[in-house]
């Protein structure tokens, strides 16, 4: 992990349970209303405002709740969750305590993408020492309305389960499969209770906000995206490797700290991102200019961008869930018109057609995987014009 400008990381400065000692001296409400102050939003793509998932999930009725930690990362070119797992996991299980402090939730699950099974053991030997250090189990803190546990659960091996309902459905031993919402997780989630899936990094952050307060967090970032975010950065890159970059960074200062200021075209948020050209690299990576879970793939002068576009779509046509039409056949219908555009023999009547199809996809699809997966085709046929259409 290497951070862009203030020379550390701040995940490794992270005094040990700060945050969840400073949450376990304020009451339920008040943790949620500093989380909300901070401004904090997921930091697994969507940037939906944590507070608001957590108010939700404290006011929903259960018998009991769940917290689920959200580590299934299959986004391409995403790696970022696993070195802070890899580094930091006390400070997401911390985070996760904190949030099953907020919401009364008493079972939490780390749902771990399953080539990630290497890490297990020693994410099993940090439960441990925090359990025999009582910041797992009865009564934490003292607290005697407080019992919280956690359990690693092995993620199924589909991208899609990274889908907070499929997830769900996967962690009850079905398929993974999106359901439909509503209801959301936060009201009928894992086994129909109340359930708040947060991302790794979302909730190494809660345990940074607890400690050392909204104010410090919002000090960093822009009005609309608070915060940093760390950064999975592969591709044609002197330095690949995961990065800390304040939100508000533009795509050119992340590109000259890693060593790509050739690089012909940028791939922002994986597989299910755009992707753009040199002049837009004065774009800024925030929740309000390209939004991203934290994936960068960059493309250097050499790369045929139509290859990089089928490269995508044959990973969507297999990853496909398959329920609904406009993702099962639209992914297929789209990776044709690639083959059809690098034989040289797409008209542009066609293609304005395609065009409505990937309108449907992303109005129809019943989850993300297919309203997201028409974004790198748009992109590469809007932003590459000469290269995609001079064959
Ligand atoms: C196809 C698909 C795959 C996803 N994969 C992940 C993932 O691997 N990790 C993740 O945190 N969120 C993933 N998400 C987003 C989750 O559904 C959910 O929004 C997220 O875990 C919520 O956490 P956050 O609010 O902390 O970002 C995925 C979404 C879709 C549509
Ligand atoms: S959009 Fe795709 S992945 Fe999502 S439910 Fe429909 S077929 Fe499955």
């Amino acid at each position: 992990m290497k951070s862009s400008h203030e020379g550390s990381v701040t995940f490794k400065s992270a005094e040990a349970d700060f945050g969840l000692t400073s949450a376990l001296g304020k009451s339920r409400s008040d943790i949620i209303a500093e989380i909300s102050k901070s401004n904090l939003k997921g930091r697994g793509g969507a940037g939906f405002p944590t507070a608001v998932k957590w108010n939700l999930a404290a006011a929903a009725k259960g018998e009991r709740k769940y917290v689920v930690c959200n580590a299934d990362e299959g986004e391409p070119g995403t790696f970022k969750d696993k070195v802070i797992l890899a580094d930091c996991a006390d400070l997401v299980f911390e985070g996760m305590t904190i949030a099953a402090r907020a919401i009364g939730a008493s079972h939490g699950i780390l749902y771990l993408r399953g080539e990630y099974a290497y890490l297990r053991r020693s994410l099993e030997d940090v439960l441990a020492r925090r359990r025999d250090r009582k910041l797992l189990g009865k009564a934490i803190g003292g607290k005697g309305d407080f019992d919280f546990d956690i359990e690693i659960v092995m993620g199924s091996g589909a991208y899609v389960c990274g889908e907070e309902t499929a997830l769900i459905e996967s962690l009850e031993g079905n398929r993974g499969e999106p359901r439909n919402r509503p209801p959301f997780p936060v009201d009928t989630g894992y086994m129909g209770y109340p359930t708040v899936v947060n991302n790794v990094e979302t909730l190494a952050w809660v345990a940074m906000i607890m400690g050392k307060g909204a104010d410090w967090f919002k000090k960093t970032g822009t009005e609309k995206s608070a915060g940093s975010k760390l950064f999975s950065v592969s591709g044609d890159c002197e330095r690949p490797g995961v990065y800390e970059f304040p939100l508000g960074v533009s795509i050119a200062e992340l590109l000259k700290e890693v060593g790509a200021e050739d690089a012909k075209a940028v791939q922002v948020g994986g597989a299910s991102g755009v992707c753009l050209p040199a002049s837009q690299f004065g774009r800024k990576l925030a929740y309000e200019d390209v939004a991203t879970g934290g994936s960068i793939i960059v493309f250097g002068p050499n790369r045929d961008i139509l290859e990089v576009a089928a490269n995508f779509l044959e990973f969507f046509v297999e990853e496909s869930c398959g329920q609904c039409t406009p993702c099962r056949i639209g992914n297929y219908k789209l990776l044709e018109t690639v083959d059809m555009l690098r034989k040289g023999c797409c008209s542009m009547n066609y293609l304005k057609e395609i065009r409505g199809l990937c309108e449907s996809m992303q109005l129809a699809s019943k989850c993300g995987l297919g309203q997201s997966s028409p974004n790198a085709f748009l992109s590469i046929i809007d932003n590459f014009k000469d290269e995609v259409m001079g064959r």
